[in-house]
Protein backbone atom coordinates (compact mmCIF):
# COMPACT_ATOMS: atom_id res chain seq x y z
CA UNK A 1 0.00 0.00 0.00
CA UNK A 2 1.11 3.19 -1.11
CA UNK A 3 1.34 6.39 1.37
CA UNK A 4 -1.20 8.19 -0.40
CA UNK A 5 -3.37 5.07 -0.68
CA UNK A 6 -3.03 4.95 3.34
CA UNK A 7 -3.68 8.51 4.28
CA UNK A 8 -6.50 8.18 1.47
CA UNK A 9 -8.07 5.01 2.80
CA UNK A 10 -7.75 6.65 6.65
CA UNK A 11 -9.14 10.43 5.33
CA UNK A 12 -12.65 8.30 3.54
CA UNK A 13 -12.96 5.98 6.99
CA UNK A 14 -12.73 9.04 9.22
CA UNK A 15 -15.78 10.67 7.09
CA UNK A 16 -17.86 7.47 6.88
CA UNK A 17 -17.90 6.84 11.17
CA UNK A 18 -18.66 10.50 11.95
CA UNK A 19 -21.57 11.17 8.86
CA UNK A 20 -22.19 7.07 8.61
CA UNK A 21 -22.73 7.64 12.75
CA UNK A 22 -25.06 10.79 12.77
CA UNK A 23 -26.87 8.60 9.90
CA UNK A 24 -27.58 5.82 12.11
CA UNK A 25 -28.17 7.97 14.86
CA UNK A 26 -31.10 10.30 13.00
CA UNK A 27 -32.57 7.90 11.00
CA UNK A 28 -32.35 4.55 13.59
CA UNK A 29 -31.85 5.15 16.79
CA UNK A 30 -33.69 8.05 17.32
CA UNK A 31 -37.25 6.68 15.95
CA UNK A 32 -36.47 2.97 17.41
CA UNK A 33 -35.48 4.98 20.97
CA UNK A 34 -38.94 6.89 20.56
CA UNK A 35 -41.00 3.82 20.10
CA UNK A 36 -39.11 1.85 22.64
CA UNK A 37 -38.51 3.67 25.86
CA UNK A 38 -40.44 6.15 28.17
CA UNK A 39 -38.62 9.86 28.27
CA UNK A 40 -36.50 9.88 31.24
CA UNK A 41 -34.75 6.47 30.03
CA UNK A 42 -34.83 7.60 26.42
CA UNK A 43 -32.87 10.71 27.68
CA UNK A 44 -30.35 8.51 29.57
CA UNK A 45 -29.39 6.55 26.86
CA UNK A 46 -29.22 9.87 24.49
CA UNK A 47 -26.15 10.84 27.27
CA UNK A 48 -24.63 7.37 27.36
CA UNK A 49 -24.89 7.58 23.13
CA UNK A 50 -23.51 11.14 22.48
CA UNK A 51 -20.72 10.30 25.44
CA UNK A 52 -19.36 7.62 23.12
CA UNK A 53 -19.87 8.61 19.59
CA UNK A 54 -18.52 12.01 20.67
CA UNK A 55 -14.60 10.26 21.41
CA UNK A 56 -15.48 9.26 17.76
CA UNK A 57 -16.18 12.44 16.12
CA UNK A 58 -13.14 14.10 18.00
CA UNK A 59 -11.09 11.30 16.04
CA UNK A 60 -12.46 11.94 12.96
CA UNK A 61 -12.11 15.88 13.91
CA UNK A 62 -8.66 15.69 14.07
CA UNK A 63 -8.18 13.10 10.92
CA UNK A 64 -9.54 14.48 8.44
CA UNK A 65 -8.12 17.77 8.45
CA UNK A 66 -4.69 16.07 8.65
CA UNK A 67 -4.60 13.30 6.15
CA UNK A 68 -6.80 15.69 4.01
CA UNK A 69 -3.36 18.52 4.21
CA UNK A 70 -1.37 15.58 3.27
CA UNK A 71 -3.81 14.37 0.17
CA UNK A 72 -3.23 18.02 -1.12
CA UNK A 73 0.30 18.55 -0.91
CA UNK A 74 0.54 14.77 -2.77
CA UNK A 75 -2.00 15.09 -5.22
CA UNK A 76 -2.21 18.96 -5.92
CA UNK A 77 0.83 20.81 -4.87
CA UNK A 78 -1.03 22.99 -2.75
CA UNK A 79 -3.64 24.90 -1.12
CA UNK A 80 -3.71 27.65 -4.26
CA UNK A 81 -3.76 24.74 -6.74
CA UNK A 82 -6.54 22.71 -4.74
CA UNK A 83 -9.36 22.00 -6.97
CA UNK A 84 -12.81 23.88 -6.04
CA UNK A 85 -14.52 20.54 -4.22
CA UNK A 86 -11.44 20.58 -1.93
CA UNK A 87 -12.26 24.11 -1.15
CA UNK A 88 -15.24 23.32 -0.82
CA UNK A 89 -14.71 20.38 1.78
CA UNK A 90 -12.75 22.34 3.77
CA UNK A 91 -15.73 25.02 4.44
CA UNK A 92 -17.81 22.73 4.86
CA UNK A 93 -15.64 20.80 6.99
CA UNK A 94 -15.71 24.19 9.83
CA UNK A 95 -19.17 24.08 9.71
CA UNK A 96 -19.70 20.68 11.02
CA UNK A 97 -16.54 21.02 13.62
CA UNK A 98 -18.19 24.20 15.01
CA UNK A 99 -21.38 22.60 15.02
CA UNK A 100 -20.18 19.63 16.76
CA UNK A 101 -18.24 21.68 18.91
CA UNK A 102 -21.21 23.65 20.02
CA UNK A 103 -22.84 20.51 20.90
CA UNK A 104 -20.02 19.29 22.62
CA UNK A 105 -19.33 22.27 24.80
CA UNK A 106 -23.08 23.86 25.35
CA UNK A 107 -25.69 21.10 24.95
CA UNK A 108 -24.15 17.99 26.13
CA UNK A 109 -23.47 19.10 29.69
CA UNK A 110 -26.89 21.32 29.44
CA UNK A 111 -28.72 17.19 28.51
CA UNK A 112 -26.42 15.75 31.50
CA UNK A 113 -27.23 18.47 33.96
CA UNK A 114 -31.05 18.22 33.30
CA UNK A 115 -30.62 14.04 33.28
CA UNK A 116 -28.64 14.48 36.75
CA UNK A 117 -31.70 16.85 38.48
CA UNK A 118 -34.21 14.32 36.87
CA UNK A 119 -35.58 17.51 35.05
CA UNK A 120 -37.26 15.97 31.85
CA UNK A 121 -38.86 18.52 30.25
CA UNK A 122 -35.72 20.35 30.29
CA UNK A 123 -33.40 17.61 29.33
CA UNK A 124 -36.16 16.82 26.54
CA UNK A 125 -36.25 20.80 25.07
CA UNK A 126 -32.24 20.38 25.09
CA UNK A 127 -32.34 17.03 23.41
CA UNK A 128 -34.40 18.67 20.82
CA UNK A 129 -31.84 21.20 20.08
CA UNK A 130 -29.15 18.59 20.03
CA UNK A 131 -31.47 16.70 17.21
CA UNK A 132 -31.90 19.95 15.16
CA UNK A 133 -28.09 20.66 15.12
CA UNK A 134 -27.17 16.94 14.61
CA UNK A 135 -30.45 16.86 11.81
CA UNK A 136 -28.04 20.00 9.97
CA UNK A 137 -25.05 18.72 10.30
CA UNK A 138 -26.24 15.02 8.49
CA UNK A 139 -27.38 16.70 5.98
CA UNK A 140 -24.11 18.92 5.62
CA UNK A 141 -22.33 16.14 6.20
CA UNK A 142 -23.79 13.83 3.18
CA UNK A 143 -23.94 17.00 0.84
CA UNK A 144 -19.86 16.86 1.50
CA UNK A 145 -19.83 13.60 0.55
CA UNK A 146 -21.40 13.84 -2.44
CA UNK A 147 -19.47 16.69 -3.78
CA UNK A 148 -16.37 14.95 -2.94
CA UNK A 149 -18.13 11.73 -5.12
CA UNK A 150 -18.79 13.52 -7.88
CA UNK A 151 -15.95 16.08 -8.22
CA UNK A 152 -15.67 16.18 -11.62
CA UNK A 153 -18.64 18.38 -11.79
CA UNK A 154 -17.23 20.70 -9.31
C1 LIG B 1 -9.86 20.26 6.29
C2 LIG B 1 -10.65 19.31 5.88
C3 LIG B 1 -10.49 18.50 4.64
C4 LIG B 1 -9.51 18.52 3.66
C5 LIG B 1 -8.29 19.41 3.58
C6 LIG B 1 -9.85 17.50 2.69
C7 LIG B 1 -9.14 17.17 1.54
C8 LIG B 1 -9.39 16.13 0.68
C9 LIG B 1 -8.59 15.79 -0.48
C10 LIG B 1 -7.35 16.53 -0.95
C11 LIG B 1 -9.15 14.70 -1.06
C12 LIG B 1 -8.64 13.96 -2.30
C13 LIG B 1 -9.29 14.57 -3.51
C14 LIG B 1 -8.84 13.90 -4.79
O1 LIG B 1 -8.09 12.94 -4.75
O2 LIG B 1 -9.30 14.37 -5.87
C15 LIG B 1 -10.31 14.33 -0.26
C16 LIG B 1 -11.18 13.26 -0.53
C17 LIG B 1 -12.31 12.98 0.19
N1 LIG B 1 -12.78 13.66 1.29
FE1 LIG B 1 -11.91 15.27 2.18
N2 LIG B 1 -11.00 16.87 3.09
C18 LIG B 1 -11.43 17.46 4.26
C19 LIG B 1 -12.55 17.14 5.00
C20 LIG B 1 -13.47 16.17 4.64
C21 LIG B 1 -14.69 15.90 5.36
C22 LIG B 1 -15.17 16.65 6.61
C23 LIG B 1 -15.31 14.86 4.73
C24 LIG B 1 -16.62 14.18 5.06
C25 LIG B 1 -17.19 14.21 6.21
C26 LIG B 1 -14.48 14.47 3.61
C27 LIG B 1 -14.76 13.45 2.74
C28 LIG B 1 -13.97 13.06 1.69
C29 LIG B 1 -14.25 11.92 0.84
C30 LIG B 1 -15.45 10.97 0.95
C31 LIG B 1 -13.22 11.86 -0.12
C32 LIG B 1 -13.05 10.82 -1.22
C33 LIG B 1 -13.72 11.28 -2.49
C34 LIG B 1 -13.64 10.20 -3.56
O3 LIG B 1 -12.55 9.67 -3.78
O4 LIG B 1 -14.67 9.92 -4.17
N3 LIG B 1 -13.37 15.30 3.60
N4 LIG B 1 -10.44 15.22 0.78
Amino acid sequence: MTAFAFIYSLHVLAALVWVGGMFFAWMVLRPAAMKALEGPARLKLWVEVFQRFFVWVWVAVVILPISGVGLIQMRFTGFETAPRYVQIMMGLYLVMTALFIRIQTLQLPELRQAVLAEDWPAGAATLGRIRRLVGINLIVGLVLVAIASARPMF
